[in-house]
């Protein structure tokens, strides 16, 4: 004859359930309970915030977790600059803060009230292009271009840097741009062309 299962006991399970701890995520911390959830929602109201965007001081009211891009597009209508990876890797976000690229997916909006932030929007116009929109334009430096706005603002910024002569420098320098349409060499062509001749 088969051993006779031993019946669960239903009352020691919910007995156990209810004082067992709440489960650890993979980084080690607990996972918030219901009731912590509710009170971060809670505490995070809209905030009215300024930012001064290419020249112009531009008001919303945004949750203070709000990222600068979700700022810029979702709140301030400036839709040039894209949210590829929304995690720091792909440079799809970049724009400028006080003069330097930055991956606007990685900072928040509220701490950034009183720098001069630049998007692809204050780069250029239709009717005058920058010069590097002109030379990605003349060296067919995109395709499906959602990479673009990006790849330019960086450029941009790398024009102020320390950035060796050869190819090889661009490409390092230009390394936090993903392009996933592979237009590299032409990116490359098109920002030694607004550099001018080389050098070394
Ligand atoms: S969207 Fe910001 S780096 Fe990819
Ligand atoms: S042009 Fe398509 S991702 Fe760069």
């Amino acid at each position: 004859m088969p051993p006779k299962l031993a019946t669960p006991d239903p009352t020691h399970a919910a007995r156990h359930a209810r004082s067992s701890p709440p489960p650890l995520m993979p980084t080690g911390r607990r996972m918030p309970t219901r009731a912590e959830t509710a009170a971060r929602a809670r505490a995070a109201a809209p905030i009215p915030l300024t930012l001064g965007v290419n020249g112009e001081d531009l008001h919303c009211e945004v949750d203070p977790r709000t990222t600068l891009l979700d700022c810029l597009r979702d709140h301030l209508g400036l839709t040039g600059t894209k949210k590829g990876c929304d995690h720091g890797q792909c440079g799809a976000c970049t724009v400028h803060i006080n003069g330097r690229r930055t991956n606007a997916c990685l900072v928040l909006a509220a701490c950034h009230q009183g720098d001069e932030i630049t998007t692809i929007e204050g780069l250029g116009t239709p009717e005058a292009l920058h010069p590097l929109q002109e030379a990605f334009v003349e060296y067919d430096g995109y395709q499906c271009g959602y990479c673009t706005a990006g790849q330019i603002m960086s450029a941009e910024a790398l024009m102020r840097e320390p950035c060796g002569p050869a190819d090889a420098d661009v490409r390092e320098a230009m390394s936090g741009n993903i392009c996933r349409c592979g237009a590299y060499s032409n990116i490359v062509a098109a920002i030694q062309h607004v550099r001018g001749p080389r050098k070394d």
